[in-house]
Parts: structure tokens; C-alpha cells; sequence
């Protein structure tokens, strides 16, 4: 490889690339191998580590651990800053090879499970002794603590399953502040935390969903008071990485009290004082503020569950006309209306125009029990947000409509027409759209599409119109 620092780079992130796009998408998704740009890289790492060598260390004295270190992007990001900040500090006496040299003998660690890509490490950085990169996985492996974390760990959705259920039962035993549908990337800022001193800092490429996700509540809580963050970079492209699809953010942990965030540069004041990390970028103050909650007033269920959706198949009719209940499926409800029969639907790969379903004996008695209990008057919202983030929530009066898996169904206690007609002006509104920005979109699919989730609707504050203290004042 060639000295001139430029060329160097260009040298070696050709190998990563090489790699990546040498890797069947199978196998790009079992281990989440998606490797950082070299820009991204390089911003991560200097917002990581500049707050470590503004205190007057040796950069030499700087111990680095990339735990899913992957091809090395961010180690050769890390080394390539680390050697600068060297030469600087040595007055220049320093040639900038000899400093790279120096900086991966002494800086650098760096683990991985894939040994083909640590072998496409250990070539662009080729001064790291042996053990600095360790075939390992990096939740088990025992660690020295170190100084900081750069990291782009993988991202694996718990819900989609595919940690087998014995690893994820030994995860949530190993990591308690982290609970529930938690993503894997999760567990590495957990486990950062852990090896870094308490005097160190963290930088992650996260899925943005980490900022205000309900299964890392308890680990910010925990982070604000003892590592409380210095940057929070939401890039607003979804196509950052290779063949994904996904919204990050380039999260830093430690490192001073003033945090700074945005989703483009340069970053301005980002003031985190609560669990949700993400709002500030929405706006400065919660939009609503809780009264009552809307599940103190109102019962929300989950329409159907994943195996009625696929009980319920056999018993679907496509009929325009008839008395049996209509199916509506998220792509079916607007706010306020109903497309069923106006616009085709797809539901488990079959197409229908006028989806209804025949109720018949033979049906597998929960899916019976659920038909039964949501023959009522009731709210069906979509779980997909529409355009603007909008909830879509329309009003079954007479309770002949069926919501399908993804959908929710609100119910008053009372089945009272005038208390469901408010809220569904409610939830259709601006200033509960305002609200999904808030809690939600952090978790937004990269097709800008937000889904809803059963928590965010029972939570929901209620405005005194609504609410059971506003009807008593009314
Ligand atoms: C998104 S890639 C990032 C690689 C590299 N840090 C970068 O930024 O280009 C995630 C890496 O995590 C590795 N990995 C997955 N599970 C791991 C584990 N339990 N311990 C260590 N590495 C792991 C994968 O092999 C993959 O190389």
C-alpha cells in the first residue's frame, strides 16, 4: 500500500467494498454486515475522541475498542484521526506513517464474528498486533476496560425473530436494562457502557428507534445520569448504507454536558432532559400536555393477532353485496372514511375487491370469541401513519366492520356514538400527528412510513373535551 495518507484510504475502503459487495444478502442480514462510510466514519470518530484529547492526553495514551469492528471502517477512521492528533502533538516531528504505525500498536482493538472480514481488517491495518483483532463476539467476550467505543453494531430487530430464542432468552438475563422487542445494537450500547471507563466516551451508528424506544428506557435513564449524550446526528438520508433501507443515528455517549444534535450539520444545542431523546428535534416542548390517557377512558385492542390473521383466511369471501361483516385492512382506512370496495386489497398474498368474512362453526374458537368482541360500535385506526404522519381512524357506528392484523380497535365503555365521534375528530387531528412526529418517527421505516403501535395509543393524553374529568365539567 501506497504512504500518501490519502491514497491510503481510498486503498482500503476498496477492500471493504469489495467485501461487502462480494456477501449474499442472506448472510448481510444474519450478521447485520453493513459497513459505515467513510464520511460518517470519520464525523463519528471525531466527535467520539476530540473530547478525550481536549483534556491534554497522549493520543498514544488513547485505548479504542470497535466491538463489531467488521472490514474496519471505523478503526482506520479512529487511526487515521488518532495519527493527526499525534503529529500535532509531537510538533510535527512525526512523519505520518510512523505515526500510523505507533497509533495501531498501541490504540486500536478491534472483534468481530466474521473472520473473513477481520481478515480484510487486519490488511488495512496492517502495524495492529495479532490479538488487537479478536474473532469474538462481543457480548460474551471479556474485556479490559478502555478509554472508548467507536461502533456501527449490528442492527437485528428482535421482532422480525431471527436471534434464536435461546440467545435473545441469554441476552435479556445478561442486559436487564434492556427489555422487550429490543434490537441487537441495543445491547452493544450496554455493553459499551460496561468496558468504557466512567470518564470515557461512546460513539454508535444506532437504529434511530433507539433515541425514545420503550425497551432501552431503563439503559437512557441509566446513560443520562452517568454518560449523558454529546451528540445525537440524525441524518435524514435512509440510503446511508449499502442495500439497506433504514434510519440511523451517530450517537456519542460522555464527554461534557452540553449536547448538540440535528438532522444536518452543523449541529445546534440538542437539550435532553427526558427519556425520549429524539424530541427535541421535533420541537422544544411536548405539544400535548397529559390529562387523562386515553386508555384510562377508552379500551384499545390490537384488531386481530398474527395467527387469527392467518386462521381467518379459509373464511374470507370477496362479496359486494351481503350482510356479513367487511374486513378492512390498515390500506383501507382514512381518516374519517372507508375504501373498502373502492380500492383492492391484499391481505397474506391473496387480492380482494370487497373482503368479508363468513362466519361459520367450524372457525377456531378465539378467532370466534374476537369476531364476537369487536362486533360493536368502535374506532379502527390504521397502523401505518398517512401522509404528515397522520393517524387515519374511522368510526364503525353499527359494528359490521372487521379491523385486520395491524390495526387497532377502540372501544367506550358504554359503546357511547358521541364520546367515539370526538375522538376519532381526535385522533385524525394536526395536533396528534404532531405527537406521532414526537414519540414515533424516530422509529419511522425508511420509506418514511411510521407504524403505530398499541402503547402509543393507550398513552395518548386526551384533551378536556374528551376526557372523563372535561364531560364532568361539561
Ligand atoms: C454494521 S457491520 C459494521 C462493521 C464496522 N464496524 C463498520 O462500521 O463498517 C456489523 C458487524 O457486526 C458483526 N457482528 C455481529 N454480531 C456480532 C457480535 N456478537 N460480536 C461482534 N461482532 C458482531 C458483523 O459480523 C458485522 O461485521
Amino acid at each position: 500500500m501506497s504512504n500518501d495518507p490519502a491514497k491510503l484510504t481510498i486503498e482500503s475502503e476498496k477492500l471493504s467494498i469489495v467485501y461487502e459487495l462480494s456477501l449474499d444478502r442472506q448472510r448481510r442480514r444474519a450478521n447485520g454486515s453493513h459497513y459505515t462510510p467513510v464520511e460518517l466514519a470519520a464525523f463519528l470518530v471525531r466527535q467520539t475522541l476530540a473530547p478525550l484529547l481536549a483534556r491534554g492526553q497522549d493520543p498514544l495514551r488513547v485505548r479504542v475498542l470497535d466491538p463489531a469492528c467488521g472490514t474496519g471502517a471505523l478503526l482506520v477512521a479512529a487511526c487515521n484521526y488518532l495519527s493527526e492528533r499525534l503529529i500535532e502533538h509531537r510538533c510535527n516531528h512525526l512523519r505520518y506513517d510512523e505515526a500510523h504505525r505507533l497509533v495501531q500498536r498501541y490504540c486500536l482493538l478491534g472483534l468481530d464474528i466474521d473472520a473473513e472480514a477481520l481478515e480484510i481488517a487486519r490488511r488495512r491495518l496492517p502495524h495492529l498486533p495479532p490479538q488487537a483483532l479478536r474473532l469474538a463476539d462481543a457480548l460474551t467476550e471479556p474485556l479490559e476496560p478502555v478509554d472508548a467505543v467507536v461502533g456501527n453494531p449490528p442492527f437485528l430487530n428482535a421482532i422480525e425473530g431471527r436471534l434464536p430464542e435461546q440467545r435473545k432468552a441469554w441476552l435479556r438475563g445478561r442486559y436487564p436494562e434492556v427489555r422487550g422487542a429490543a434490537d441487537l445494537a441495543y445491547y452493544f450500547v450496554a455493553r459499551s457502557h460496561e468496558v468504557v471507563r466512567p470518564d470515557g466516551t461512546i460513539g454508535l451508528i444506532l437504529p434511530r428507534a433507539f433515541l425514545n424506544a420503550p425497551a432501552a428506557d431503563s439503559l437512557r435513564q441509566r446513560l443520562l445520569e452517568e454518560r449523558p449524550p454529546t451528540t445525537i446526528f440524525c441524518p435524514e438520508d435512509a440510503h446511508l448504507f449499502h442495500a439497506t433501507n433504514v434510519r440511523i443515528t451517530a450517537l456519542v455517549l460522555g464527554g461534557g454536558s452540553v449536547c448538540v444534535g440535528g438532522s444536518r450539520l452543523p449541529l445546534r444545542p440538542w437539550k435532553v432532559c427526558s427519556c425520549n431523546w429524539w424530541q427535541p428535534l421535533t420541537r422544544a416542548k411536548p405539544s400535548l400536555k397529559p390529562t387523562e390517557r386515553l386508555h384510562e377512558r377508552f379500551e384499545v385492542i390490537a384488531s386481530m393477532t398474527a395467527a387469527m390473521a392467518y386462521e381467518l383466511l379459509p373464511y374470507l369471501t370477496d362479496e359486494a353485496t351481503g350482510t356479513r361483516p367487511r374486513l378492512l385492512t390498515t390500506g383501507l382506512i382514512d381518516p374519517s372514511a372507508s375504501l373498502w370496495g373502492k380500492r383492492r386489497c391484499r391481505y397474506l398474498k391473496s387480492h380482494f375487491q370487497h373482503p368479508r368474512i363468513r362466519l361459520d362453526p367450524s372457525m377456531p374458537t378465539a378467532l370466534q370469541r374476537r369476531l364476537k368482541q369487536v362486533a360493536r360500535p368502535k374506532l379502527l385506526v390504521a397502523g401505518v401513519a398517512g401522509p404528515g404522519h397522520r393517524l387515519e381512524s374511522l368510526l364503525d357506528r353499527g359494528g359490521h366492520l372487521v379491523g385486520a392484523v395491524s390495526t387497532f380497535s377502540i372501544f367506550d365503555p358504554d359503546d357511547d356514538l358521541y364520546a367515539l365521534e370526538r375522538l376519532e375528530a381526535y385522533l385524525n387531528s394536526a395536533s396528534v400527528g404532531q405527537h406521532v412526529v414526537e414519540q414515533l418517527v424516530a422509529r419511522a421505516m425508511g420509506a418514511g412510513l411510521t407504524t403505530i403501535t398499541k402503547e402509543f395509543l393507550r398513552g395518548l393524553p386526551l384533551p378536556s373535551a374528551i376526557s372523563r374529568q372535561g364531560r364532568a365539567s361539561l
